[in-house]
């Protein structure tokens, strides 16, 4: 046992969670740390019957989750919130050990997920409609008009590995207050925070059905959630290749897709660079990079280009590997030893193309340094593909509007971030920047859970964010009461 790795909390086999049921499943694959290698739990691998039988279960439960008042679905949310309070040490050491997220990093995680279910469940006592003046169209007049937001039924949730209880709560929080429910399919890796939430759902009163969750295969599990005609949405946080396949194959589903970024900051001449290099270290390799806005490029003004890069590369230097169950670790293991080779074999393309490895650039075992990378061209990998790694480009330009096209000049848009000391540059730059958000004066990688967060181009469609991820899950109807005969 490495240092600091701690007793396996669930060396158990696990069930699949369907309506209300932990239930046995005809097979199972063996999930390990990924950084010491270790068997944390046996995981459930359902078969198509399996999954049909969750989305039967999500579908037999849909009256009754929209019959349920806004003031039960919240107060089952604020239950929610109350037993993870009560149990967020062990929350953190589930997230810790899956994923290998720091336990530092971990706490972090479940207190933003405490807030999102906050957030979930305030917002269920806010959903409504507006009436409209008819009588603006001619033929319109004499009606009394409105609108209502319906649950849109069953929800297919899928969710990735690197936020696998605040990711999970994002798509499970709106989906319980707008009335909805779930067949939720957690990432391979990190399937014990979702059978967490689930067990923590059941206890403050979520009705059998409503969630279900079904570990397994993209092939099997994610495919039926996709394609069953009972699956009204299909809400997704992953990669665009696999975003774009579910986009496809959904049909008229309603789909929201959170896909990934190469996210940039830009840094004007005359800034103060002292405050913001802490900021930016945490955009880049907070939990290794594997954050769809880690902070992946910086384009710096030549006038502070070199201090900046003396300042950053120290304090990427500075950074402890370590097991994640180390409260004074900063980085460790990727999420898998293939993501390592492939980050390897990027920054060997980088090296070969001219580019400077100013800071890490190897792996000691399943954890890559933090590397900084300098002239790094545009077209290599680790520039224009989502590194989701502790890899950072610092590019030196001569003007802010150089380092917007530079920022634009990407598949992706989903966050982007700025510091400058000029209003108008500012708010040049946030109106010419092709994202989803703009940060003022902070990282891309900033994000308070009630925020609209989503993206343009290839970072995908929709937004989440409690209420914006609620009109999502709803159905707008329209009643039209005519005082005429
Ligand atoms: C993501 O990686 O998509 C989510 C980032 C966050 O919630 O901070």
């Amino acid at each position: 046992m490495k240092r600091g790795e701690g007793p396996a909390m669930h060396t158990m086999q696990k069930s699949l969670f369907i309506n209300g049921e932990w239930v046995k499943a005809g097979q199972y694959t063996e999930l390990r740390s990924p950084y010491s290698g270790e068997a944390l739990a046996e995981i459930p691998a359902a078969n198509e019957e399996e999954t049909k039988q969750a989305i039967a279960a999500a579908y037999a439960a849909k009256a009754i989750m929209a019959k349920m008042p806004a003031h039960r679905r919240a107060a089952i949310l604020e239950s929610l919130v109350s037993l993870l309070r009560e149990r967020s040490e062990e929350a953190a050491t589930i997230i810790a050990q899956e994923a290998a997220k720091p336990i530092a990093v971990a706490r972090g995680e479940v207190a933003r997920t405490i807030e999102t279910y906050k957030f979930a469940a305030e917002e269920a006592k806010r959903i409504h409609g507006e009436t409209l003046p008819l009588d603006a169209a001619p033929g319109g007049e004499g009606r009394l008009a409105y609108t209502l937001r319906e649950p849109i039924g069953v929800i297919g949730a899928i969710t990735p590995f690197n936020f696998p209880m605040n990711l999970v709560a994002h798509k499970v929080g709106p989906a319980i207050a707008a009335g909805n429910t779930i067949v939720l399919k957690p990432a391979s890796q990190t399937p014990l925070s979702a059978f967490f939430i689930a067990e923590l759902l059941a206890e403050a009163g979520l009705p059998a059905g409503a969630l279900n969750v079904v570990t397994g295969s993209g092939r099997v599990v994610g495919d039926l959630i996709v394609t069953d005609e009972r699956v009204n949405m299909v809400t997704f946080t992953g990669s665009p290749g696999v975003g774009i396949g579910i986009r496809n194959r959904a049909g008229l589903k309603r789909t929201t897709l959170e896909l990934g970024s190469n996210s940039a900051v830009i840094i004007d001449k005359g800034v103060e660079l002292e405050p913001l290099i802490a900021r930016c270290i945490t955009g880049a390799f907070s939990f290794q990079g594997q954050v769809c806005i880690s902070l992946q490029r910086v384009y710096a003004h030549a006038e502070v280009y070199d201090a900046f890069v003396e300042k950053f590369v120290a304090a990427a230097k500075a950074l402890r590997l370590g097991s994640p169950l180390d409260e004074t670790t900063d980085i460790s293991a990727l999420i898998s030893p293939g993501d390592v080779q492939r980050t390897l074999d990027w920054i060997d393309e980088a090296r070969r193309a001219g580019a400077t490895v100013a800071a890490g650039g190897r792996a000691e075992g399943n954890i890559l340094q933090p590397t900084v990378i300098l002239d790094a061209g545009p077209s290599l990998k680790v520039s224009c593909q989502e590194v989701f790694a502790p890899i950072v480009l610092v590019n030196r330009v001569n003007s802010v509007e150089e380092a917007i096209e530079r920022v634009n000049d990407s598949r992706f848009g989903l966050q982007a971030g700025i510091y400058t000391e000029n209003v108008h540059t500012a708010l040049d730059a946030a109106e010419k920047l092709h994202v989803g958000g703009v940060l003022i004066n902070d990282i891309p990688t900033f994000r308070v859970d009630h925020m609209p967060y989503g993206g343009v181009k290839e970072s995908g469609t929709g937004r989440e964010g409690i209420k914006y991820a609620i009109e999502e899950m709803t159905e707008l109807k329209l009643v039209i009461w005519n005082r005429r005969q």
